[in-house]
């Protein structure tokens, strides 16, 4: 294969993957070149644009480690990851909508049982959160592993500040026999994606704004259910419609609803003002 031109080079390359034995590496692979090509083409790449977005790349590598992963955040940006959640999850109607998963989710969070507050210090306003895992049909699914994590008042996850070991604002918690859980935390709110690297450089250079509106993450497991990854997102937020992330959903908004100083849902008294948040889930049955 020789003198190969333009017009020529990308069946040049398709024929050259023709041993491959992996069926699928082999459709991935010939679709990705073909789209490369073809985006070449298209915007007519020249060599310091192609140049430009190797030096990108290298950078997303370079501030990628095991706390960081600029790639996930690159690809997140870019819709990508919230594609690839939609195109994994198209449930039945009724079922809570998966969503990104994030950065910022660590293994081995504290156990609590429900009522327990899973703010452990962070700061922010109290919040009391409750709600139900149901199955489609309605049935209360009982004992279901519910994770959550959340950025505090100043918008930031415990693994962002420098006194890492300290868990705070994530837990792990189980639904009670009639499917019910309940435990006290703070209210979220907005904050920026990481964007002191090069993906915070392309927002900037996009005319882009980094922010996520507040949310709480959850990530839900029970036998016999598919895995729900989601977050539930504060009605109001000012960024509900721009994401940095694109990964709002009509159907996981909800009301945070503010009360004065008094007695709260599960009995304490509080002397300052509190916000309640009630939200139930609605698992897919696994195949
Ligand atoms: C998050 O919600 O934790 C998140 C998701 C994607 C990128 C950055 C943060
Ligand atoms: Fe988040």
């Amino acid at each position: 294969m020789r003198n190969l031109d333009e017009n020529t080079i990308t069946e040049a390359v398709l024929a050259r993957h023709a041993q491959a034995t992996d069926e699928r590496l082999k459709h991935i692979v010939t679709s990705l070149v073909k789209h490369l090509h073809a985006f070449a083409r298209e915007v007519n790449l020249t060599e310091s644009e192609w140049e430009a977005g190797i030096r990108f790349l290298t950078e997303v590598g370079h501030i990628t480690d095991e706390h960081r992963q600029e790639f996930i955040l690159l690809s997140d940006t870019l819709g990508l990851s919230m594609l690839v959640t939609a195109l994994a999850h198209r449930k039945p109607a009724g079922c809570t909508e998966a969503t990104v998963f994030g950065p910022f989710f660590v293994d081995n969070a504290p156990p609590y049982n429900n009522g327990d507050d899973v703010a452990n210090g962070a700061p922010g306003e109290p919040c009391f959160v409750s709600g139900a895992v149901r199955g489609p049909n309605g049935e209360a699914v009982s004992g279901a592993r519910i994770e959550v994590w959340q950025a505090d008042a100043k918008g930031l996850y415990d693994v962002q500040y420098n006194d890492t070991g300290t868990h705070r604002a994530r837990g792990v918690l189980h639904s009670l026999p009639d499917g019910r859980y309940h435990f006290r935390s703070i209210v979220a709110e907005p904050y920026p994606i990481p964007h002191d690297g090069p993906v915070g450089r392309m927002l900037d250079a996009l005319g882009r704004h980094p922010w996520r509106p507040a949310h709480l993450h959850f990530m839900i497991t029970a036998p016999g259910y598919e895995r729900l990854v989601t977050h539930v997102f504060r009605e109001g937020d000012r960024y509900l419609d721009s994401d940095a992330v694109f990964g709002v959903r009509s159907s996981l908004i909800a009301q945070w609803h503010r009360h004065p100083a008094g007695t709260a849902p599960d009995g304490t008294a509080m002397a300052t003002p509190y916000s309640t948040l009630e939200f139930d889930f609605v698992l897919n049955r696994s195949t």
